[in-house]
């Protein structure tokens, strides 16, 4: 089963994927893969990141991932792929987010359009058109430890993908954040 573990950058998605490996789960960095295989079409100067082929990659990774066993997806396009069963969204405050971002060394205005993106849901968004409701996930990793975020994809892994109140989507709501900007 492919489980794409998405967010906006910084939400902690390759931290916790790394606690997921050492438990004996594979991980698939959805970034790695396009630049080592050649799924990269171009580059977004604008925003300063990479342009992958999100076909190409869905039909490379059904290929070689024909297992019943649950293999995740870390990037914050994984949820754009149509192969995936269940998506996991992480989120974090943009408060919080902006401050891990500093730690990324990253421009100016790219740190301010990933704080604007998670805001704004725009990743939630994205899945929600693409998958049932019933099939995303949401953790809010605010004041969480990665530990503690392990502990609630394992939560969703050992119910077996059954959505529950905990983490259906809707309840994270960020907007207030948008009226500090006036
Ligand atoms: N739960 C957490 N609490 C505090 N800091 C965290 C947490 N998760 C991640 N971080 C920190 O935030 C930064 C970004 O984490 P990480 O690289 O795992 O995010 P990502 O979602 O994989 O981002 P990207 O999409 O850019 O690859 C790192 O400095 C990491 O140590
Ligand atoms: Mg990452």
């Amino acid at each position: 089963m492919l489980v794409a573990l998405s967010g906006t950058p910084g939400t902690g998605k390759t931290s916790v994927s790394a606690l997921l490996q050492n438990k004996g789960y594979t991980i698939i960095n959805l970034n790695e893969l396009a630049v080592d295989k050649g799924f990269v079409t171009g580059i977004d100067r604008k925003r300063n990141s990479k342009i992958i082929d999100i076909g190409g990659l869905n039909e490379y990774i059904n290929d070689f991932c024909k297992t019943k066993e649950i293999v995740f997806i870390d990037g914050h396009a994984s949820h754009l792929l149509s192969i995936v069963e269940n998506v996991i969204l992480l989120r974090c405050h943009p408060r919080e987010l902006r401050n891990r971002l500093q730690k990324k060394d990253w421009p100016l205005e790219k740190i301010k359009e990933n704080v604007d993106a998670e805001t704004l849901d725009v990743i939630l968004c994205e899945a929600v058109e693409c998958y049932p409701e019933e099939h995303i996930f949401e953790i809010d990793t605010t004041n969480k430890t990665i530990k503690f975020v392990l502990l609630s994809v394992m939560e969703i892994v050992n119910s077996n993908f059954k959505l529950t109140k905990k983490y259906k989507i809707g309840k994270i709501d960020w907007s207030e954040e948008i009226l500090k900007d006036f």
